[in-house]
C-alpha cells in the first residue's frame, strides 16, 4: 500500500468555520439575533487554558458572542453552580461549556447536570447523552466524536456495514463515538466494537478494523502492527511529551503515526486532525442552540 492520504483537519473544519459565519451573519441581518456561547475555566490548567482561549478566539472569528469566565483553582461547589444558574438565566448565552476537567474539590457530574439541556453545547448532560443515544437529533452531539463524523464524511468514507472499533470508553469520546457510528443514519450504521484497559487480545480487534479511533490517551499507543492494511485511522489523542525545542514539550496522537501512515488507507494527523473540528462543532452547535431557543427551527 502507498503511503496514506492525510485527512486534512484544518482545511475541513476551515470550510464548515466559513459556513458557520455566514450562517452567523445571516441570523444577524435576517433574525436580529447573535449566538453567545460562554466559556468556564475552573483552575490554571494550562492544557485548559489554551483550550479555551482557542474556543473564544473562533467565537470573534465567526461573529459568535463569547463571555469567558475564569473561578481560581480554589473555587468551591457554590461558586460554580451559582455561575452556571446564571449563564442558565442570561438571554445573551445560548451555549455554556465547563472545561474538562475541573479541579478535584468539583463534582463534575453535578456540574454537567446544572447546565440546562438547552445550552449544553458539549452534549454532556443526560438529557442529551439521551437523546444522542435514541437517534432524537432535537439535542446536540458532542464535539469531537461529531467533529470525527464529520471527518469522515468530507473525505468520502461511509461507514455503513463497517467494522468500526473504538478504542476508549470515557463519556467524552469513545462512549458517545459508538453510540454515533452505530446509528440508523446516513454515514453510520457501522458495526461497532469498544474497546478498553481491560480488553483482551486487543490486537485481535483492531487490526479487524476497517476504521479504528483512538482515544484512549496513551501516546502512540497504536503501533503499525495493530492496524489492518487500508484501515482508515482516526486519531482522538492530544498528548504533551517531552520534547528538546523551546516549549519543552510536542503534541503526539494515541496512533504512532510514522509506524501506522504507510499502511492506512486514510489517517487524521496530531496536530491538525481531528483537533480543530472539535472547536468547530462547538460553533455549530452553539448556533444550532441559539436557533433553537429562538423559534428558528
Ligand atoms: N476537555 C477536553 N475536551 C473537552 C470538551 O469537548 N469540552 C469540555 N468542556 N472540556 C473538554
Amino acid at each position: 500500500m502507498d503511503t496514506a492520504k492525510i485527512i486534512d483537519g484544518k482545511a475541513i473544519s476551515a470550510k464548515i468555520n466559513e459556513e458557520n459565519a455566514l450562517e452567523v451573519a445571516r441570523l444577524a441581518r435576517e433574525c436580529n439575533v447573535q449566538p453567545g456561547l460562554a466559556v468556564v475555566l475552573v483552575g490554571e490548567d494550562p492544557a485548559s487554558q489554551v483550550y479555551v482561549n482557542m474556543k473564544v478566539k473562533k467565537c470573534h472569528e465567526l461573529g459568535i458572542f463569547s463571555d469567558k469566565r475564569v473561578l481560581s483553582k480554589d473555587a468551591t461547589m457554590e461558586e460554580v453552580l451559582t455561575l452556571v444558574h446564571e449563564l442558565n438565566n442570561d438571554p445573551k448565552i445560548n451555549g455554556i461549556l465547563v472545561q474538562s476537567p475541573p479541579p478535584p474539590q468539583i463534582d463534575e457530574e453535578k456540574i454537567i447536570a446544572a447546565i440546562s439541556p438547552n445550552k449544553d453545547v458539549d452534549c454532556f448532560n443526560a438529557v442529551n447523552v439521551g437523546k444522542m443515544l435514541t437517534g432524537d437529533n432535537s439535542g446536540f452531539l458532542p464535539c469531537t466524536p461529531y467533529g470525527v463524523m464529520q471527518l469522515l464524511k468530507h473525505s468520502g468514507v461511509d461507514a455503513c456495514g463497517k467494522h468500526a472499533v473504538v478504542l476508549g470508553r470515557s463519556n467524552i469520546v469513545g462512549k458517545p463515538m459508538m453510540a454515533m457510528l452505530v446509528q440508523k443514519h446516513a454515514g453510520a450504521n457501522a458495526t461497532v466494537t469498544v474497546c478498553h484497559s481491560r480488553t483482551q487480545n486487543l490486537k485481535e480487534y483492531t487490526r479487524s478494523a476497517d476504521i479504528l479511533i483512538a482515544a484512549i490517551g496513551i501516546p502512540e499507543f497504536v503501533k503499525g502492527d495493530m492496524i489492518k492494511e487500508g484501515a482508515v485511522v482516526m486519531d482522538v489523542g492530544i498528548n504533551r511529551v517531552e520534547a528538546d525545542n523551546e516549549r519543552g514539550y510536542k503534541l503526539v496522537g494515541d496512533v504512532d503515526y510514522a509506524a501506522c501512515a504507510g499502511k492506512a488507507s486514510l489517517i487524521t494527523p496530531v496536530p491538525g486532525g481531528v483537533g480543530p473540528m472539535t472547536i468547530a462543532m462547538l460553533m455549530d452547535n452553539t448556533i444550532k442552540a441559539c436557533k433553537m431557543q429562538n423559534n428558528l427551527i
